[in-house]
Protein backbone atom coordinates (compact mmCIF):
# COMPACT_ATOMS: atom_id res chain seq x y z
CA UNK A 1 0.00 0.00 0.00
CA UNK A 2 0.92 3.90 -0.16
CA UNK A 3 0.55 5.25 2.85
CA UNK A 4 0.39 8.64 4.58
CA UNK A 5 1.08 8.79 8.23
CA UNK A 6 1.26 12.38 9.82
CA UNK A 7 2.49 13.26 13.37
CA UNK A 8 1.31 16.23 15.24
CA UNK A 9 3.16 17.37 18.50
CA UNK A 10 1.82 14.83 21.32
CA UNK A 11 4.00 13.22 23.44
CA UNK A 12 1.32 10.66 24.48
CA UNK A 13 1.11 7.73 22.25
CA UNK A 14 4.26 9.31 20.32
CA UNK A 15 6.42 6.09 20.70
CA UNK A 16 3.76 3.48 20.35
CA UNK A 17 2.81 5.60 16.81
CA UNK A 18 6.66 5.17 15.76
CA UNK A 19 7.04 1.13 16.68
CA UNK A 20 3.77 1.35 14.33
CA UNK A 21 5.39 3.19 11.28
CA UNK A 22 8.89 0.75 11.57
CA UNK A 23 6.29 -2.49 11.28
CA UNK A 24 4.69 -0.84 7.88
CA UNK A 25 7.87 -0.01 6.88
CA UNK A 26 9.23 -3.58 7.18
CA UNK A 27 5.90 -4.83 5.65
CA UNK A 28 7.33 -3.07 2.58
CA UNK A 29 4.57 -0.43 2.32
CA UNK A 30 5.29 3.09 0.54
CA UNK A 31 5.35 5.77 3.47
CA UNK A 32 5.59 9.15 3.69
CA UNK A 33 5.44 10.90 7.30
CA UNK A 34 4.40 14.59 7.49
CA UNK A 35 5.32 15.96 10.64
CA UNK A 36 3.25 19.36 11.59
CA UNK A 37 6.18 22.29 13.04
CA UNK A 38 5.15 20.56 16.87
CA UNK A 39 5.34 17.02 15.85
CA UNK A 40 8.85 17.70 14.47
CA UNK A 41 9.93 19.35 17.82
CA UNK A 42 8.04 16.92 20.16
CA UNK A 43 9.85 13.84 17.92
CA UNK A 44 13.00 15.82 18.92
CA UNK A 45 12.54 15.59 22.56
CA UNK A 46 11.45 12.22 23.17
CA UNK A 47 14.89 11.30 21.36
CA UNK A 48 12.71 9.64 18.51
CA UNK A 49 13.51 11.78 15.08
CA UNK A 50 16.24 10.06 13.78
CA UNK A 51 14.16 6.83 14.08
CA UNK A 52 11.68 8.75 12.27
CA UNK A 53 13.75 9.87 9.78
CA UNK A 54 15.10 6.74 8.83
CA UNK A 55 12.32 5.53 7.89
CA UNK A 56 12.32 7.68 4.92
CA UNK A 57 14.29 8.93 2.41
CA UNK A 58 14.18 5.54 0.10
CA UNK A 59 12.66 7.50 -2.58
CA UNK A 60 9.05 8.90 -3.93
CA UNK A 61 6.05 8.82 -2.18
CA UNK A 62 9.02 7.64 0.87
CA UNK A 63 9.74 10.97 1.75
CA UNK A 64 9.98 12.86 5.72
CA UNK A 65 8.26 16.12 4.94
CA UNK A 66 8.66 18.83 7.33
CA UNK A 67 5.54 21.75 7.79
CA UNK A 68 8.67 24.32 7.91
CA UNK A 69 9.18 23.54 4.31
CA UNK A 70 5.70 23.80 2.74
CA UNK A 71 5.40 27.26 3.08
CA UNK A 72 1.58 28.74 3.68
CA UNK A 73 -0.09 26.57 0.74
CA UNK A 74 1.33 23.21 1.75
CA UNK A 75 2.15 22.02 -2.00
CA UNK A 76 2.83 18.77 -0.91
CA UNK A 77 -0.47 17.82 0.43
CA UNK A 78 -2.02 18.02 -3.05
CA UNK A 79 -1.24 14.69 -3.80
CA UNK A 80 -3.95 14.00 -1.02
CA UNK A 81 -6.58 15.67 -3.39
CA UNK A 82 -5.12 13.65 -6.24
CA UNK A 83 -6.10 10.11 -4.35
CA UNK A 84 -2.95 9.43 -4.73
CA UNK A 85 -2.13 7.54 -1.11
CA UNK A 86 -4.44 4.17 -0.33
CA UNK A 87 -4.83 5.47 3.07
CA UNK A 88 -3.81 8.46 5.87
CA UNK A 89 -3.03 7.80 9.47
CA UNK A 90 -2.56 10.36 11.63
CA UNK A 91 -1.20 9.88 15.17
CA UNK A 92 -0.97 10.67 17.59
CA UNK A 93 -3.15 13.50 17.04
CA UNK A 94 -3.38 16.67 19.32
CA UNK A 95 -6.40 18.29 20.93
CA UNK A 96 -5.25 21.33 18.55
CA UNK A 97 -5.44 19.64 15.38
CA UNK A 98 -8.65 17.57 16.02
CA UNK A 99 -10.20 21.03 17.16
CA UNK A 100 -9.14 22.30 13.76
CA UNK A 101 -10.99 19.09 11.79
CA UNK A 102 -13.40 19.34 13.08
CA UNK A 103 -14.08 23.11 12.55
CA UNK A 104 -13.14 22.53 8.71
CA UNK A 105 -9.59 24.78 9.78
CA UNK A 106 -6.87 23.62 7.31
CA UNK A 107 -3.86 26.14 8.40
CA UNK A 108 -1.27 23.13 9.39
CA UNK A 109 0.55 20.71 7.19
CA UNK A 110 -1.12 17.41 8.89
CA UNK A 111 -4.78 19.54 8.65
CA UNK A 112 -4.47 20.16 5.35
CA UNK A 113 -3.48 16.80 4.60
CA UNK A 114 -7.02 15.69 6.01
CA UNK A 115 -9.02 18.12 4.28
CA UNK A 116 -7.25 17.49 1.10
CA UNK A 117 -7.66 13.63 1.91
CA UNK A 118 -11.33 14.15 2.23
CA UNK A 119 -11.57 16.03 -1.27
CA UNK A 120 -9.62 13.20 -2.75
CA UNK A 121 -11.61 10.42 -1.05
CA UNK A 122 -8.56 9.21 0.78
CA UNK A 123 -9.36 7.29 3.72
CA UNK A 124 -8.52 8.59 7.11
CA UNK A 125 -7.79 7.14 10.10
CA UNK A 126 -7.08 9.47 13.40
CA UNK A 127 -5.91 8.41 16.48
CA UNK A 128 -6.13 11.28 19.35
CA UNK A 129 -4.73 11.75 22.39
CA UNK A 130 -8.11 12.71 23.51
CA UNK A 131 -10.36 9.90 23.39
CA UNK A 132 -12.41 9.25 26.21
CA UNK A 133 -13.00 11.84 29.52
CA UNK A 134 -11.27 11.07 32.86
CA UNK A 135 -7.64 10.99 33.77
CA UNK A 136 -4.58 9.54 31.14
CA UNK A 137 -1.00 8.71 32.36
CA UNK A 138 1.05 9.96 29.75
CA UNK A 139 4.97 10.62 29.72
CA UNK A 140 7.52 13.54 30.10
CA UNK A 141 10.78 13.51 28.01
CA UNK A 142 13.48 14.72 30.07
CA UNK A 143 12.66 17.05 32.86
CA UNK A 144 15.58 18.34 35.56
CA UNK A 145 13.48 18.31 39.00
CA UNK A 146 14.14 20.80 41.18
CA UNK A 147 13.71 19.16 44.35
CA UNK A 148 16.35 16.86 44.03
CA UNK A 149 19.10 19.37 41.98
CA UNK A 150 21.92 19.71 44.58
CA UNK A 151 23.22 23.18 42.67
CA UNK A 152 26.48 22.18 41.85
CA UNK A 153 28.96 24.25 41.41
CA UNK A 154 29.63 22.60 38.30
CA UNK A 155 26.50 21.42 36.54
CA UNK A 156 27.83 17.92 35.22
CA UNK A 157 24.80 17.40 33.53
CA UNK A 158 25.03 20.55 31.55
CA UNK A 159 28.74 20.14 30.78
CA UNK A 160 27.75 17.01 29.33
CA UNK A 161 24.80 17.99 27.58
CA UNK A 162 25.98 18.19 23.46
CA UNK A 163 23.30 20.27 22.69
CA UNK A 164 23.95 22.93 25.99
CA UNK A 165 20.33 23.00 26.60
CA UNK A 166 20.24 22.64 30.52
CA UNK A 167 20.35 25.94 32.69
CA UNK A 168 22.34 24.70 35.79
CA UNK A 169 19.47 24.42 38.79
CA UNK A 170 17.04 26.47 36.67
CA UNK A 171 15.51 24.08 33.57
CA UNK A 172 16.39 22.12 30.27
CA UNK A 173 15.61 24.10 27.17
CA UNK A 174 13.28 21.64 25.15
CA UNK A 175 13.49 22.74 21.94
CA UNK A 176 17.66 22.25 22.26
CA UNK A 177 16.99 19.10 23.68
CA UNK A 178 17.32 16.23 21.35
CA UNK A 179 16.14 13.33 23.97
CA UNK A 180 19.75 11.70 24.13
CA UNK A 181 19.32 10.85 27.91
CA UNK A 182 22.88 11.90 28.28
CA UNK A 183 22.31 14.34 31.26
CA UNK A 184 20.38 11.63 33.40
CA UNK A 185 23.59 9.43 33.50
CA UNK A 186 25.89 12.83 34.21
CA UNK A 187 23.81 13.76 37.52
CA UNK A 188 24.79 12.12 40.05
CA UNK A 189 21.81 13.01 42.04
CA UNK A 190 19.30 11.42 39.53
CA UNK A 191 18.31 14.68 38.99
CA UNK A 192 17.39 14.82 35.51
CA UNK A 193 14.45 12.29 34.59
CA UNK A 194 13.69 10.86 31.07
CA UNK A 195 10.00 9.27 30.77
CA UNK A 196 8.30 10.15 34.57
CA UNK A 197 4.64 9.50 34.17
CA UNK A 198 2.08 12.02 35.05
CA UNK A 199 -1.40 12.15 35.05
CA UNK A 200 -3.42 14.81 32.85
CA UNK A 201 -7.09 15.48 32.88
CA UNK A 202 -8.90 15.14 29.54
CA UNK A 203 -10.79 18.42 29.05
CA UNK A 204 -14.44 17.94 28.10
CA UNK A 205 -14.38 20.67 25.11
CA UNK A 206 -11.25 18.37 23.46
CA UNK A 207 -13.32 14.71 24.05
CA UNK A 208 -16.40 16.97 22.22
CA UNK A 209 -14.61 17.53 19.39
CA UNK A 210 -13.15 13.84 19.01
CA UNK A 211 -16.41 12.31 19.40
CA UNK A 212 -17.58 14.81 16.54
CA UNK A 213 -14.89 12.96 14.10
CA UNK A 214 -17.45 10.10 14.60
CA UNK A 215 -19.63 11.34 11.87
CA UNK A 216 -16.59 12.52 9.61
CA UNK A 217 -17.37 10.92 6.29
CA UNK A 218 -14.15 9.00 5.01
CA UNK A 219 -12.95 9.06 8.75
CA UNK A 220 -12.57 6.29 10.97
CA UNK A 221 -11.47 7.28 14.74
CA UNK A 222 -8.98 4.53 16.46
CA UNK A 223 -8.07 4.13 19.63
CA UNK A 224 -4.26 3.29 19.44
CA UNK A 225 -1.91 3.24 16.80
CA UNK A 226 -1.60 -0.26 17.19
CA UNK A 227 -5.03 -0.64 15.34
CA UNK A 228 -3.96 0.89 12.09
CA UNK A 229 -2.30 -3.28 10.87
CA UNK A 230 -5.77 -4.11 10.81
CA UNK A 231 -6.18 -1.80 7.65
CA UNK A 232 -2.89 -2.21 5.87
CA UNK A 233 -3.57 -5.19 2.87
CA UNK A 234 -1.04 -6.67 0.62
CA UNK A 235 -0.76 -5.39 -3.22
C1 LIG B 1 6.65 17.69 25.53
C2 LIG B 1 5.31 18.04 24.96
C3 LIG B 1 4.32 17.08 24.91
C4 LIG B 1 3.05 17.42 24.42
N1 LIG B 1 2.08 16.46 24.43
C5 LIG B 1 0.84 16.77 24.01
C6 LIG B 1 -0.18 15.77 24.04
O1 LIG B 1 0.03 14.61 24.47
N2 LIG B 1 -1.41 16.11 23.57
C7 LIG B 1 -1.69 17.36 23.06
O2 LIG B 1 -2.83 17.59 22.65
N3 LIG B 1 -0.73 18.33 23.02
C8 LIG B 1 0.52 18.06 23.48
N4 LIG B 1 1.50 19.02 23.44
C9 LIG B 1 1.15 20.39 22.95
C10 LIG B 1 1.18 20.51 21.41
O3 LIG B 1 2.47 20.20 20.91
C11 LIG B 1 0.75 21.92 20.98
O4 LIG B 1 -0.61 22.12 21.30
C12 LIG B 1 0.97 22.18 19.49
O5 LIG B 1 0.62 23.54 19.21
C13 LIG B 1 0.15 21.25 18.63
O6 LIG B 1 0.34 21.58 17.26
P1 LIG B 1 -0.09 20.54 16.13
O7 LIG B 1 -1.48 20.10 16.47
O8 LIG B 1 -0.05 21.34 14.86
O9 LIG B 1 0.91 19.45 16.11
C14 LIG B 1 2.78 18.72 23.93
C15 LIG B 1 3.81 19.68 23.96
C16 LIG B 1 5.05 19.35 24.47
C17 LIG B 1 6.12 20.41 24.51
Amino acid sequence: MRIAWGITGAGHLLEASVDVLKYIKNEGHDLSIYLSGAGEEVLRMYGLFNRVKSLTGKGYYNELILEKDQERSYPMTGRFSLGKYDLLVVSPTTSNTIGKIVNGIADTLVTNAVAQAGKGKVKTLIIPVDLEAGDLETVLPSKLELELCQHCEVCEAAEACPQDAITPGVEINLLKCKGCGICQQACPYQAITGGRKITIHMREIDIENTHKLFDFDGVEVLASPEEVKKFLTKE
